[in-house]
């Protein structure tokens, strides 16, 4: 999972990668599998992994129920890991466990957010109702540097009182509630109601779902994910068996060379090709953008 880079994001996050060399300045942490079934350890179909990964979570939340300050999550879509979608299910199960052991469930919709899993917060499409909520890129449209962080009530009390009761969160930064950013986070969200965004993304969903579909053909092609807006090509050797191409090659970013010719700038992670187009994108737009990947690959 990717959740940022400040230390204690990077210490809720495992991509070895960016993190490797910042381990010994981590705080501890216990992570449960990804819920997916890309490559499946030997002796697992993709039903018997995903079930274990199910039931590995359920045990970790059960042993770690008195002393885990938080289960922390991207739900339905784990993006800097590779457009990793989950399945349905996997975060109302996380919700159920985190309540039945009464740890707050932190959902990280920094990403995911704002309509780019094909409704405004991908918390709702499983009925989640996280306890905190992060949230940033899609708050402005990206025009303006923006976050938040939403609580429920239960812990928004236990900050608030007197000054005299000393629960005041000290905790701000240089920029924090920045009158600009809010003032732009406020009217993408006015146009997101008034030119209907959410229905925008489903026929960008569609329209990404049917441009790309000639790449299944492709061997080297091992699968297509997509949740809403959000698509991860993978790009393999061997299709049947998954197996990766050769990192040395570094197809994925060729294939972004190859796109940047074609008048798109796209970015690889290592070699799934990534398209989060807008949620406001024009349709034509969105087509254009996945035909010139799909060029692109082929
Ligand atoms: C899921 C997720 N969480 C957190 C972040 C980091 O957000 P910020 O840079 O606002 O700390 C990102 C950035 O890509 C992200 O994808």
């Amino acid at each position: 999972a990717y959740h940022g880079d400040t230390i204690g994001s990077v210490s809720v996050g495992s991509i070895d990668l960016f993190h490797r060399v910042y381990r010994h300045l981590l705080f501890p942490t216990v992570s449960v599998p990804s819920p997916v079934a890309i490559r499946v350890p030997d002796g697992h179909t993709k039903e018997t992994w995903l079930a274990h990964c199910f039931e590995a979570a359920e045990q970790l939340i059960r042993e770690h129920s008195r002393t885990a300050a938080g289960f922390v999550i991207e739900p339905l879509v784990q993006g800097a890991a590779g457009i990793l979608v989950h399945p349905e299910g996997y975060l109302a199960h996380i919700r159920r466990l985190c309540t039945e052991h009464g740890i707050p469930l932190i959902a990280d919709e920094v990403a995911v957010g704002f309509g780019r899993t094909g409704t405004m917060f991908a918390c709702e499409q499983e009925s989640v109702q996280p306890d905190l909520m992060c949230m940033a890129k899609g708050i402005t449209g990206g025009y303006l540097p923006l976050a938040a962080t939403l609580a429920t009530d239960e812990i928004f009390a236990a900050f608030d009182g007197p000054p005299s009761a000393g629960r005041t969160f000290f905790h701000g930064h240089t920029y924090t509630g920045n009158p600009l950013g809010c003032a732009a986070a406020l009217a993408s969200l006015e146009l997101f109601r008034a030119k209907n965004v959410l229905e925008n993304v489903m026929e960008l969903e569609r329209t990404a779902r049917e441009t790309l579909s000639p790449l299944l053909e492709q061997p080297w092609v091992g699968e297509i994910r997509q949740k809403g807006i959000m698509v991860g090509i993978e790009l393999v050797h061997d299709r049947n068996t998954m197996e990766s191409l050769p990192a040395e090659q570094r197809t994925g970013h060729q294939v972004t060379l190859a796109a940047r010719r074609r008048g798109a700038i796209i970015r690889p992670l290592g070699d799934v090709v990534v398209l989060m187009p807008a949620p406001a994108m024009p349709v034509e737009l969105v087509r254009e953008l996945c035909e010139i990947t799909v060029d692109s690959i082929k």
